[in-house]
């Protein structure tokens, strides 16, 4: 399973990175606000960070102008994928520039239908939202598992990216149903690494390596 990065702080990007932990990011308007950045500078910079698809979203919302943004965007760099919504708009986009060889992710997707519609229209990348479906007391992990089945019955390329990650649990349950990427917080990959029992052996492992009195360098 890849991991990509919910993010556009730099800094964090570099750190998991070079854990190689990164295999692309996602941005969303959200993440260029809290950024405090440019969105055509901070995105040129995480794709010359990562080798992987980095996701930047359009903002217009009628096709000719997404079609013209996914454009710009796409001139970043060769790595991007153009961000588009789960609209009739969003995907006129995303054919239009998935036949000019551009990667796309379609984002905002909540349910089986909207993911088989942009299977069809050639995305890259589908996005269910699975934090923002258990915020509203359904399980996102049911639609993960049914894009899942549906993509399998007819053979549909589309790499379903778990997005909306909230939770280490998220991503368990991402891997056990088979999505072929998550995109979480740089706080929620950390915590991946995360066991109590892990703690306290090393914690006995070291007060009884101090007992022998020896030093390996
Ligand atoms: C995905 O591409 C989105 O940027 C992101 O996962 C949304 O997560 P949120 O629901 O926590 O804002």
């Amino acid at each position: 399973m890849k991991f990509f990065v919910d993010t556009a702080e730099i800094d964090a990007i570099a750190e998991l990175n070079d854990l190689g932990m990164v295999d692309g990011v996602t941005t969303n308007p959200s993440l260029i606000l809290k950024s405090g950045r440019d969105i055509l500078e901070v995105t040129k910079e995480i794709c010359d960070l990562v080798e992987g698809p980095v996701s930047a979203e359009v903002v217009a919302t009628e096709a000719d102008d997404m079609i013209a943004e996914g454009r710009k965007l796409a001139k970043i760099a060769s790595n991007i994928a153009v961000k588009v919504p789960l609209t009739w708009a969003g995907l006129k986009t995303c054919k239009t520039l998935t036949d000019e060889g551009q990667m796309v992710n379609v984002t905002l997707c909540f349910s089986t239908n909207q993911a088989l519609l942009a299977a069809k229209a050639g995305a890259t990348f589908i996005s269910p939202f699975i934090g923002r479906l258990d915020d509203i007391n359904l399980d996102g992990m049911d639609l993960i598992a049914d894009i899942r089945q549906v993509y399998d019955n007819y053979g549909f390329e589309t790499e379903i990216l778990a997005a909306s990650i909230r939770t280490v649990n998220h991503v368990t349950d991402s891997a056990r149903i088979g999505a072929d990427v998550i995109t979480a917080p740089p706080g929620v990959i950390k915590k991946l690494a995360d066991h109590p029992l892990t703690d306290k052996g090393l914690e006995i492992f070291l007060a009884d390596w101090a007992k022998t009195g020896q030093k390996i360098l």
